[in-house]
Parts: C-alpha cells; sequence; structure tokens
C-alpha cells in the first residue's frame, strides 16, 4: 500500500520533470499545480480500492433460493419440482447430493444452468439444494 502510493507520486513527480523541461521555462509552477489534483485524485482513488470489504458475505441457502429458485420452484414453472412437496421430491433427492448438483450446476430440462443465479458459488448452490432438499423431508 505504501510503496503503491510512494510510486503514485513519484510518477506524479517523474511526468512534471518530463513535461517541465518540454516546456518553457515560466510555466513550472502553473504545471505542478495542474499536476498536483491528478496526484491526490489518485492517492484517493488508490485509498478508496484498499478500503473496500475485500470478501462478500457469501448468501445463505434461503436467500439463494428465495432470490433465485423460489422464481420457478414455488409455483412449480416448467414442471420443476415444487417446494417442500415430499411426494416430488422423493425420487429426485434419492438420487444423491452429487447428482442433484451436477443437474443445478449445468442445469436439466427446463432448468438453465445455475438455476439462473451465475454469480453463485458451488457453495451457495449447495447451500440452496440442501434448504430444498430438508424443506422436502
Ligand atoms: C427457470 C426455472 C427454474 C429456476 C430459476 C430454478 N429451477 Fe431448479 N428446476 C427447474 C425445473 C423445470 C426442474 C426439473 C427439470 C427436469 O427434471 O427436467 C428443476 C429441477 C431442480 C432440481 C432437481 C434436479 C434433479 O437432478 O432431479 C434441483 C436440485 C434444483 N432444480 C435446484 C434449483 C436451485 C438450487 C435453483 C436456484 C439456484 C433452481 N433450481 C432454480 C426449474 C428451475
Amino acid at each position: 500500500m505504501r510503496r503503491l502510493l510512494l510510486s503514485v507520486s513519484g510518477l506524479a513527480v517523474l511526468l512534471g520533470v518530463v513535461a517541465v523541461n518540454a516546456l518553457p521555462p515560466g510555466t513550472e509552477r502553473e504545471i505542478s499545480q495542474r499536476l498536483q489534483p491528478v496526484g491526490s485524485v489518485n492517492r484517493a482513488a488508490v485509498a478508496e480500492t484498499a478500503a473496500a470489504p475485500a470478501v462478500v458475505e457469501p448468501l445463505s441457502g434461503d436467500q439463494v433460493y428465495d432470490q433465485y429458485c423460489s422464481v420457478c420452484h414455488a409455483a412449480g414453472v416448467g414442471g420443476a419440482p415444487l417446494f417442500a412437496d415430499t411426494g416430488v421430491w422423493a425420487p429426485r433427492i434419492a438420487k444423491g447430493m452429487d447428482v442433484l448438483m451436477d443437474s443445478t450446476i449445468n442445469g436439466i430440462g427446463a432448468m438453465p444452468a445455475k438455476g439462473t443465479c451465475m454469480s453463485c458459488s458451488d457453495d451457495e448452490l449447495s447451500a440452496a439444494v440442501t434448504y430444498m432438499v430438508d424443506a422436502a423431508q
């Protein structure tokens, strides 16, 4: 971080030197004034990036279900197995978690890959499948 800041200000100084050498004398102060905001803006941007949280909290199974899966599974759209319908889910649950995860990640029949949650990690999808399976037992 400090090295980055140093190199940003170093770059500003370098640019200043190059610009000053290329232009007639007298404009030096004007140029360094113009360069000043560029240096400050860069520093602010760097600081902002560093302050942003690096890790986003993963969604829980019920959050993924509510936001993405329920669109089809709450009403059985396109033949989607109904949420919490034990009879409909039993043969699917019998296939095992690995098969259900494979269907979820790659899509199956009318269900698109990842159940439309393209930003979901495998862990988030797995939490959603577990949530749906638990509700149907
Ligand atoms: C666009 C509608 C749609 C959405 C959105 C959707 N599904 Fe599905 N899902 C289906 C349909 C339709 C099936 C049945 C497909 C078949 O067996 O032909 C299905 C089946 C499944 C199955 C059973 C797979 C199997 O191998 O039997 C699981 C598990 C599942 N969905 C999980 C999810 C999860 C988790 C999400 C959200 C991340 C999700 N679905 C979002 C339509 C959807």
